[in-house]
C-alpha cells in the first residue's frame, strides 16, 4: 500500500495468477488503486481457480486495471504478444506440489522449466525490439523460486550464493528454471530477478497442502496423515508477506540477483498441526501417522539478510497468520469444498489410500 503511486512497472503480466501466492499479489497491488495494470495468464489447472480473484472482478475500479487469459506459459504463440504489451512480467506460475512431483513429474518439466524458457525467449525478443527503437525499455522478469532448490539443511540457514542440491522433481525443475533465467541474464543481459520464497500459508491456500489439507480435514473430523515422525522443520511465511516480498523485489531488485524470501517462524510439522487442533478445539488422536515422502526434506531455512537490506520487513506474525488463516477457512468453507470435490477422490486415494490403511496412531 506504501508504494509510490507512479509505479516503476505500471503495465505487468502476472502468470499463475489465479493460484494461491498470484493471486494474492495480484489482490494487493490492484488494491492500491495506482492505475497500474494487470494481465493474469493462468492455463487454469486443477490449483488455478477464478474465485481467488473474485474480489478483484467485482470491484469496478480494479476489475477495469485488470485483463484475464486462459492460456499455457508454455504456448510461445499465446505468451510473445502479451509481452509485447507490458513493462514487466512476474512468474508465478509452477506446478507447485511435491507430492504429484512423485506420482506424475512430467508436467513438472513442461511448465516449471519449459514455460520458464518461453517466457525468457518472449522476453529476448522484446529485447531486440528495444535494441531497434521498437520499444522504449525491455521487460523485466520476476521468476518466483523456492528455498527447496537448496535441498534440505540440518543446521544454519542457506545464503543466496550457496551450492543448489534440490532433491525432489518439484525442486529440481524449479532450480532449472531459475538457473535458465540467471543464463538469460549472463548471455543476454536480460533483466532478470529471482526471489526464493518459503513456506506460505494463508488464505486461498489449495487444500493438497498441509496446512490447508489439515484444517479441512479436521472441520470435518477427518483423519489428518502425518508423514514419518513429523518432525520435519518449515520456515512458514504468511502469504500477502510473500506477495509483498515478490512485489518489493520486482520495484527494487537489482538484475541478475536471487534474494531469499524467510519468515523466521521455523516449526515441526507436529508443532504447527498442535497449533492448528488447538484453534480448531479438535483432539490429536485425529492424527495418522503415515509412511513418509519419499526423499523427504527434513529442514528448510535460509538467510534474509539480503532482502533486509533492500528494505523488506514481514509483517505478520505466524499466531495472528494462522488465525487468521484458520478463520478463512471456517468461514469460506463453500470455496474448499468445491475443490475437494470432483476429482479430489481420485487424488486424495491415490495419495493417501493405502497410507491411510497402513497408518498408526501419531502419539503426541
Ligand atoms: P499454485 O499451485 O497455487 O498456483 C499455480 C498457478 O499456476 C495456478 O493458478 C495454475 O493454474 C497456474 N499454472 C500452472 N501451470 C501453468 C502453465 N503452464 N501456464 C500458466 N499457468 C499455469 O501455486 P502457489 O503455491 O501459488 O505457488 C506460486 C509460485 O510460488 C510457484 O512458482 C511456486 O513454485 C512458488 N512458491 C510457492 C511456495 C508455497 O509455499 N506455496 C513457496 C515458495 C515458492
Ligand atoms: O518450501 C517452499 C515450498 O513449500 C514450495 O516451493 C512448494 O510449492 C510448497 O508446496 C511447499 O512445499 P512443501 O512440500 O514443504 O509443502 P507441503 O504443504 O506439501 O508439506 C509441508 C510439510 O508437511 C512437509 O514436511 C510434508 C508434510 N506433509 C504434507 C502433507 C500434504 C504431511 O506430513 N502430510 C501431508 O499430507
Amino acid at each position: 500500500m506504501s508504494d509510490p503511486v507512479s509505479p516503476r512497472f505500471p503495465r505487468l503480466l502476472v502468470t499463475g495468477g489465479a493460484g494461491f501466492i498470484g493471486s494474492c499479489f495480484v489482490r494487493d497491488r490492484l488494491a492500491r488503486r495506482d492505475g497500474s495494470t494487470i494481465v493474469v495468464l493462468d492455463k487454469m489447472t486443477y490449483a488455478g481457480n477464478r474465485a481467488n480473484l473474485a474480489a478483484v472482478e467485482s470491484d469496478p475500479e480494479q476489475a477495469a486495471r485488470l485483463r484475464f487469459v486462459q492460456g499455457d506459459i508454455a504456448d510461445a504463440g499465446t505468451v510473445a504478444p502479451l509481452l509485447a504489451e507490458v513493462d514487466a512480467v512476474v512468474n508465478f506460475a509452477a506446478e507447485s506440489h511435491v507430492d504429484r512431483s512423485i506420482l506424475d513429474p512430467e508436467a513438472f518439466l513442461r511448465t516449471d522449466v519449459m514455460g520458464v524458457h518461453v517466457l525468457l525467449e518472449a522476453c529476448r525478443a522484446e529485447r531486440a525490439r528495444t535494441e531497434k527503437g521498437e520499444r522504449a525499455r525491455a521487460p523485466r522478469l520476476l521468476q518466483v523460486s523456492t528455498d527447496e532448490v537448496y535441498g534440505s539443511i540440518e543446521t544454519g540457514e542457506n545464503r543466496e550464493d550457496d551450492r543448489l542440491e534440490p532433491r525432489s522433481p518439484y525442486s529440481a525443475a524449479k532450480a532449472a528454471g531459475e538457473l535458465l533465467v540467471n543464463s538469460y541474464f549472463v548471455t543476454y543481459g536480460l533483466d532478470a530477478v529471482v526471489t526464493r520464497g518459503s513456506n506460505t500459508y494463508g488464505p486461498f491456500h489449495h487444500p493438497e497442502k498441509l496446512i490447508p489439507l489439515f484444517i479441512t480435514n479436521a472441520i470435518d473430523d477427518l483423519e489428518l496423515p502425518l508423514y514419518g515422525d513429523g518432525l520435519q522443520r518449515r520456515d512458514w511465511l504468511y502469504v500477502s508477506d510473500h506477495a509483498g516480498a515478490i512485489g518489493h523485489v520486482l520495484d527494487h531488485g537489482h538484475g541478475g540477483e536471487v534474494y531469499n524470501v524467510p519468515a523466521a517462524n521455523e516449526r515441526t510439522n507436529r508443532q504447527v498441526v498442535a497449533e492448528l487442533l488447538n484453534r480448531l478445539d479438535k483432539p490429536w488422536s485425529l492424527v495418522r501417522r503415515v509412511a513418509d515422502r519419499p526423499g523427504h526434506d527434513r529442514r528448510y531455512a535460509m538467510d534474509g539478510s539480503k532482502l533486509a537490506a533492500l528494505g523488506w520487513t514481514n509483517k505478520v506474525p505466524f499466531e495472528q497468520g494462522l488465525a487468521t488463516t484458520v478463520e478463512w477457512y471456517q468461514k469460506n468453507q463453500d470455496w474448499w469444498r468445491s475443490i475437494k470435490s470432483g476429482d479430489w477422490d481420485a487424488y486424495y486415494n491415490r495419495q493417501y489410500g493405502a497410507r491411510l490403511a497402513g497408518s498408526q496412531e501419531a502419539g503426541r
